[in-house]
């Protein structure tokens, strides 16, 4: 069948680094050809027909312009929206080159604008006041609410005014600790609204690590619920920033403010611990508050939000989002990825704690005036059909999640899928990691009922939006690869001395010049920002990924190539766990890898050495998994702990991961050169441990 493809098609050329590729509206291929990047799947031609971009010729067009002509392409985007006053003449200005001084994005400077006006009054104003915002799906089935557009600004303006009250201002931070109650995006509205800058910290993380936050970026106020349940269990949110509160204090940090959502369905207030004077109930305060609030305009470049994120130290880095290019990229890149419609119910199944659900949650959708579904709960819960439930409850028409969930539900029976309508769906979306052939034809067939094409996007915390992605009235797809580049971006794949690879080729991921929605520094430590992401390959955006490019020009990520893991599309660094299993008194040394997992895509695998003459065993392997649950959060558990007496370390004292990781993953013929070791004895002995 693909022979006769061929002889139909008429072939489109791409822009650079985008090859040559088929150019056929109205096949739907079948299953697999010979191998994976042979396997086209084409959007159905009713599809690309009514999709915003609808061809390979059209997406080349805009690409172009956007590649030619950046100034003009994203002015006429950033022209939707309201700016109180508009931009300097210069669109943007940029140094990506370290060696030409300090990198430095800027876009739409001297515009004054506001993202939660743009978002709300804006859509309102429009004539949008009615239409549904939000749908909130609870924990429980049967327990949800909605908000429309009007509704959900007065509730943005109330907290936004108790927030000026209590004394947040321009440029003031605000953590938010919230699980996925509507007050978790409205928290993040109310703060755009006042220009204060917030700072939202995955309500799965441990209170050691929301403190090291608390600690790095000094919040006025902490926003947080009592408590949450995820499917059977209660979990007591408010304690746990209790504790992170008190080690702020011993670290100099003292926040005068806990502003506590009662969440009635978890907790009563009755059963919470309280400090007076510092912790106050937001039902008591708020609704108190006038419904309308004026708007503080900001500057184009005025910073939005602050998202921690790990990397290759123990240190979370502070992802520093600014305001006007951002709201620009994150709006544009979620209509074209998803091919919006003003008609669509849309529902991402990432936490707002994460990028995710900062730009394709909370300001991508409303930034479009879509209506958007959020889940407070788990997606086994009561069973593995939830989610289905909820996209017949809601008739959700664009789905996006992550290939974690994909690969674990693919493994309960099809039958919980097929058992609900799924009519409504007409795109699905994958984000996080590498989704492999196997699950994206599960997702395709099963979920999509082979009719919804899959937009895999490629993007990361630093990116702000998406950066290689399928349009998905454009593309033919071909499973596991996010397929090309959004417009404004240049991806080039350069060898390990920086030279850029053409054609066919492997390495490591790097972005040409800046975009909109690219973060601007890491807070407090632009020469971090500098060190991590513009030395290691001079003149670019080094992503950390690998990424290969097959012969039709499409991308294919391979993965980190730093020390950072993927797990669940949660993104841990390495050196975070060995310094959270090292903290424990009976840990001398700790060294971890990433190894391959069915559901997870990469599980933790925690190389440890205990203090001389302390015997290893099943309590203590228990004890050491606490530590890490205990300093960072429960995701970030070890999933295997390998007792080392020893580490292959060189003469010099480097730990040789190399090694670890094939230990690790059981490769053990391919363990390679053992002779530069200080005691290649100690390899003998890893493996002699592997399953003890
Ligand atoms: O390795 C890539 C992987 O996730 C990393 C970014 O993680 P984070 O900043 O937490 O953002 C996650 C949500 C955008 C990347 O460096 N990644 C993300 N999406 C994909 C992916 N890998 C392959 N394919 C994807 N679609």
């Amino acid at each position: 069948s693909f022979d006769r493809l061929r002889h139909v098609e008429s072939m489109a050329q791409l822009p650079s680094g985008a090859g040559r590729i088929s150019h056929l509206n109205a096949v739907i291929l079948g299953e697999s050809l010979a191998s994976e990047e042979n396997d086209l799947v084409f959007p159905s031609h009713d599809f690309s027909r009514q999709a915003l971009v609808s061809s390979p010729e059209q997406y080349r067009k805009m690409y172009e312009s956007s590649i030619e002509d950046p100034a003009g392409f994203w002015s006429e985007i950033a022209s939707q929206f309201y700016w109180n006053n508009k931009w300097d003449p210069e669109v943007y200005s940029e140094n990506i080159d370290v060696r030409k001084g300090t990198v430095k994005f800027e876009w739409f400077k001297g515009g004054s604008t506001n993202i939660s006006y743009n978002a709300l009054d804006r859509n309102i104003e429009a004539g949008n006041g009615g239409k549904v915002a939000i749908y909130w799906e609870g924990n429980e089935p049967g327990d949800d609410g909605q908000l429309t557009y009007a509704e959900l600004l007065e509730k943005v303006c109330q907290l936004a005014n108790y927030l000026k009250h209590v004394g947040v201002r321009k440029g003031d931070a605000v953590v938010i600790y919230l699980p996925m109650l509507v007050e978790l995006p409205i928290a993040m509205l109310a703060c755009a609204r006042i220009g204060a800058v917030h700072s939202v910290v995955f309500a799965g993380f441990s209170a050691e690590a929301l403190a090291q936050r608390i600690i790095d970026c000094k919040p006025k106020v902490v926003i947080t619920c009592n408590a949450v349940r995820r499917g059977s269990k209660a979990i007591r949110l408010k304690e746990i920033v209790d504790s992170a509160l008190i080690e702020s204090v011993k670290n100099g940090v003292s926040v005068g403010l806990c502003l506590t959502f009662e969440n009635k369905s978890a907790m009563k207030r009755e059963d919470s611990k309280w400090q007076e004077g510092r912790d106050v109930w937001w039902q008591d305060v708020v609704p108190q508050f006038p419904i309308k609030c004026s708007v503080e305009w900001v500057d184009a470049e005025d910073p939005l939000f602050l998202l921690y994120t790990s990397g290759s130290t123990g240190k979370p880095k502070g992802v520093l989002h600014t305001t006007g290019g951002y709201m620009v990229y994150s709006a544009a890149t979620f209509k074209y990825a998803f091919d919006y419609k003003p008609s669509d119910i849309y529902w991402c199944t990432a936490d707002c704690g994460w990028i995710t659900g900062h730009s394709y949650v909370t300001y991508g959708p409303l930034l479009n005036g879509a209506t958007v579904v959020i889940f407070e709960g788990a997606p086994n819960y009561p069973d593995s059909g939830r989610c289905w439930d909820i996209v017949d409850k809601y008739k959700v028409t664009i789905f996006y999640t992550a290939p974690t969930l994909v690969r674990s539900l693919m493994r309960e029976s099809d039958e919980y899928v097929t058992r609900y309508h799924r009519k409504s769906l007409r795109v699905l979306g994958s984000v996080g990691e590498p989704i492999n052939p196997s699950a994206w034809r599960w997702f395709y067939n099963v979920v999509g009922d082979s009719r919804c094409p899959i937009s895999d996007t490629w993007w990361q915390t630093e990116t702000g939006g998406f950066m290689i992605t399928p349009l998905p009235g454009a593309w033919p797809q071909k499973p596991g690869s996010a397929t090309f580049p959004f417009f404004g971006i240049e991806p080039v794949i350069v060898d390990e001395k920086g030279n850029e690879i053409e054609g066919e080729c492997s390495g490591y991921l790097c972005i040409k010049k800046s975009w909109p929605g690219a973060f601007r520094t890491l807070y407090g430590d632009h020469e971090r920002y500098e060190t991590t992401y513009f030395k290691p390959f001079a003149g670019y955006y080094f992503s950390g990924d690998g990424c290969r490019r097959d012969k039709d020009g499409y991308f294919w990520l391979t993965g980190r190539v730093d020390d950072v893991i993927n797990v669940s599309g949660h993104r841990i660094g390495t050196a975070e766990v060995e310094s959270a299993l090292v903290s424990h008194p009976q840990c001398a040394e700790a060294a971890v890898v990433g190894v391959e997992h069915e559901i997870k895509g990469q599980g933790i695998y925690a190389f440890v050495t205990l203090v001389e003459g302390i015997p290893y065993s099943e309590e203590l392997r228990k004890s050491l998994v606490l530590a890490v649950r205990n300093q960072i959060g429960a995701f970030a558990a070890p999933d295997k702990i390998h007792w080392a007496p020893g580490l292959p370390k060189t003469r010099s004292g480097k730990i040789m991961r190399r090694i670890l990781r094939k230990i690790a993953s059981g490769q053990l013929d391919e363990l390679g050169d053992t002779s530069t070791l200080a005691d290649p004895s100690v390899v003998d002995q890893l493996i002699a441990l592997r399953d003890c």
